[in-house]
């Protein structure tokens, strides 16, 4: 544990001495509890702020084209065996990013505990689940799942799936982790306080989930069950195919070292990431950051270059995440609205963004691999993502491509 003088000395060398600004008229345990946060809490995520694009810089941008669906649909068979072939060895596992606040979505539960169901309780757990068990009936192989939360959501995220019974999937195959969290700031670098005794923090990104795997000990659990491939899927999107067989299959087969899955744009301008190579590697470009050039480009065939948008479904292999799990991975400053107490101790909701957040993201960790398959999916009936009530990639458009699905809710 911290000293006040370490504390103290932490702080000034980051320029947050005010952290400590209450500190006298704290009780003993809350003074423990604020040392303990300021000797575990990375600050020097903070100097990003003064220039928060330089982390961003883009290297040359070039196409990268995917596997598209008629390729996929000839050569099905063959990558549907070598998938179930790796998931019956064990070699296969899932891993659940959870670990967010989806504060767009405006629940206080979790977004896993969110019901989209309308004549009956349909909640995105259960939904994530039925589909991962589809596979495994298939295969005839329990998948291990790996769950990631993060200190806001954790234990109820655990006891919801307590109460639930892991929606029938065998407990002895589920590990949660919890991930990192990163303080947020001012527009001027300087962190907020939550209340007197307590730094303001978010999740610090769904980038730094291997590292988070490794240091809960999971990597070693990894080693033991055989585990070579790793499928990442975001909790939001009710359609997901998990383990696909065909992904899982086709990815191997490819010698890639990660597989994605991607959608065809809808249109050019789509608020997807596109998937590209960078000075020569894989890599995922944000729709702000599409130039007029980028957005233009036609392939040979007179299609868009730039056509293909991920859909935060990825299979890694293992060896790979391994060697890269100590390197950097850019910072992203996001602007958000943080709640925090003003310099005479009140609490303030702001309504309107007041700062930023810190966080490393996973499609960054694309970037660091040898080669990637994207391979094509059917929007219709693979991505249905949540992020707001209503509107676009919402409760209401998710319940619609759900009941097109003929799943019944
Ligand atoms: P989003 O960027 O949509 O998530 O995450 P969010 O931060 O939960 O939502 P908003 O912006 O506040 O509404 C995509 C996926 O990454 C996970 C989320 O849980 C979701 O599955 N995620 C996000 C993490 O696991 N950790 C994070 O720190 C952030």
């Amino acid at each position: 544990m911290m000293t006040y003088e370490e504390a103290s000395k932490k702080l000034a060398d980051f320029g947050q001495s005010h952290v400590l600004r209450w500190y006298e008229e704290l009780d003993d345990a809350q003074k423990q509890g604020l040392l303990e946060q300021i000797g575990s809490t990375d600050f020097s995520v903070l100097h990003y702020s003064a220039d928060k694009d330089s982390a961003l810089e883009r290297g040359v941008i070039t196409p990268l084209g995917a596997m598209e669906t008629p390729e996929i649909e000839r050569r099905q068979a063959d990558f549907r065996e070598a998938g179930i072939r790796a998931i019956r060895e064990g070699k296969t596992a899932a891993v659940l990013l959870a670990g967010g606040m989806g504060t767009r979505l405006g629940s206080e539960d979790p977004k896993c505990m969110y019901n989209i169901g309308l004549t009956r309780p349909v909640y995105i757990m259960q939904r994530l689940i039925e589909n991962l068990t589809d596979v495994v009936k298939e295969a005839g192989a329990v998948i291990p799942l790996f769950i990631m939360t993060s200190e806001k959501n954790h234990e109820k995220t655990v006891k919801f799936m307590e109460e639930m019974n892991y929606f029938g999937y065998d407990r002895s195959k589920v590990w949660f982790f919890m991930q990192d969290m990163a303080p947020a700031s001012d527009y001027d670098g300087h962190v907020y306080m939550e209340a007197k005794d307590r730094i303001a923090t978010s999740p610090n990104g769904n980038g730094g989930w291997f590292l988070s795997m490794r240091k809960a000990g999971l990597v070693d659990k990894l080693h033991e069950l055989g585990v070579e491939w790793l499928d990442i899927f975001a909790v939001d999107n009710v359609l997901q195919r998990i383990c696909d067989p065909c992904f899982v299959g086709a990815t191997i087969l490819s010698g890639c070292s990660v597989g994605a899955k991607v959608v065809r744009k809808a249109f050019r301008e789509e608020r997807v990431g596109t998937i590209c190579l960078e000075d020569g590697k894989p890599s995922i470009v944000e729709y702000y950051e599409m130039t007029p050039e980028l957005l233009a480009a036609n392939d040979e065939k007179g299609d868009p270059a730039y056509n293909f948008g991920v859909i935060m479904n990825y299979l890694f292999r293992e060896s790979e995440l391994e060697r890269i799990v100590d390197e950097k991975l850019p910072m992203h400053v996001v602007e958000k609205k943080i709640p925090y107490i003003d310099a005479d101790g009140n609490p303030v909701r702001p309504e309107s963004p007041n700062g930023y957040k810190y966080e490393q993201l996973v499609l960054d960790m694309v970037h660091e691999m040898q080669s990637c398959l994207p391979y094509e999916v059917v929007r219709e009936k693979e991505f249905a993502p949540i992020k707001n009530p209503t509107g676009v990639d919402s409760v209401e458009s998710a319940r619609e491509l759900c009941r097109m699905n003929g799943i019944e809710l």
